[in-house]
């Protein structure tokens, strides 16, 4: 079988770590793109990316790339697709279109030719809603066409009922602790730690579970799959007895149940601590430095921007009194703020989208 082209999502800023990440996963011909990273492979591999990529927000499969200027070109073409090697004549399809610098412009009518073609090709329903789905990319007339094999976005990792203020996504969080050096070799403490998002992802990649074992995919609904393949690829190795903990704190007591209740779906209790603390009695544990990561409020979001300068500049005391020795990765939208905790950050990253917000990490080690 000739190799499969996918195109995993990530957040734009990110692209790079997502590359990173699927080269130490052992992907092949991963390169980087606007807003994505494409790798090569075969059915099992989009699986895989599914199941163990904790930076991807999704992963398609091209099922073909064609140049065009008008519909009966469009019909032509889409026709001429390899429908069943990607869809099931028994799987309703969604077709979703977009269209620039193009001369079809119309992306509803580009949708609806690519959906009959389906249809009439393969006989599947064609319905909105649908759980697979099909894009359609029209970008200086060249048409792009992809299946979606997530379904859900892949931040919903399947664990998180719990949730507290302003949450971050699994894949941002997880994205922050590689940006910060994290390799699942050392002890991670997040003194706001919300509902424990960073704690929760953590602990997972040190004990060596799959972000993606507790949910469905859109790729069980398509042709090609063989579910006792990927009941096998699944199945989870034990769990590492691990030589360090995860700390999590926050001053609000809602925070600390729906860490404490996401932590035990995630199977990872037994590994992680929280407790109420509000940022100026934070102490770092017994054992060696770590990594200090943290997404404290910013203005826009919650809070008031003037208020929380108190809160930054004690959350700044607090590590250069205590945490000689630790690294801090701090995520926030304002450098204001950023400047207010009076750590020595360096260069701060790329921004990124956080919900319409764009948030940048701020980096630095402090002397021991
Ligand atoms: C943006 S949220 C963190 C979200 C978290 N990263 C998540 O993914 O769920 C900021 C957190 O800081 C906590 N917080 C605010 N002021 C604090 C203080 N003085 N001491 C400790 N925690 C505080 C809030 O209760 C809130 O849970």
């Amino acid at each position: 079988m000739t190799a499969l082209e996918l195109f995993v999502a990530a957040p734009p800023g990110l692209e790079d770590e997502v590359a990173r990440e699927a080269r130490e996963a052992g992907f092949a011909g991963v390169g980087t793109t606007n807003g994505g990273v494409t790798l090569t492979g075969g059915w099992p591999d989009v699986w895989r990316a599914n199941l163990e990529l904790r930076c991807a927000s999704r992963v398609l499969v091209r099922i073909g790339t064609f140049r065009v200027v008008h519909l009966a070109q469009l019909d032509k073409l889409s026709r001429k697709l390899p429908w069943a090697e990607f869809l099931r004549p028994d799987v309703p399809v969604k077709v979703d279109a977009v269209c620039r610098r193009s001369k079809l412009y119309h992306a509803g009518a580009v949708a609806q030719r690519i959906g009959t073609a389906i249809h009439e090709e393969l006989a599947a329903p064609v319905s909105n809603d649908a759980s697979v789905r099909v894009f359609v990319r029209v970008e200086d007339n060249i048409c792009t066409v992809s299946v979606d094999t997530s379904g859900e976005l892949l931040h919903k990792r399947g664990f998180k009922e719990a949730v507290a203020k302003a949450p971050l996504r699994e894949t941002l969080a997880a994205l922050f602790l590689r940006s910060c050096g994290y390799r699942s070799s050392e002890p991670v403490l997040d003194p706001m730690c919300g509902s424990g998002t960073f704690i929760v992802e953590a602990a997972e990649m040190a004990a060596g579970l799959k972000p993606g074992r507790a949910r469905q995919f859109a790729f069980e609904q398509l042709a090609g799959f063989d579910p006792k393949s990927w009941k096998a690829m699944k199945m989870a190795p034990d769990t590492a007895r691990l030589p360090f903990r995860f700390y999590g704190s926050d001053r609000d007591n809602g925070a600390i149940r729906a860490s404490m209740a996401n932590a035990k779906r995630a199977g990872i209790a037994e590994y992680v601590t929280f407790s109420k603390t509000d940022i100026g009695d934070i102490a770092p544990p017994d054992g060696p430095p770590g990594l200090v990561i943290v997404n404290p409020p910013y203005g826009a979001r919650i809070g008031n921007l003037k208020a929380l300068y108190g809160v930054y500049h004690t959350l700044g005391q607090s590590l250069r009194d205590r945490f000689s020795g630790w690294r801090v990765g701090l995520i926030t939208s304002e450098d204001k703020l950023a400047r207010a905790t009076r750590l020595p950050f360096g260069r701060p990253g790329r921004p990124v989208d956080h919900g319409g917000i764009k948030i940048r990490l701020y980096q630095t080690k402090l002397l021991s």
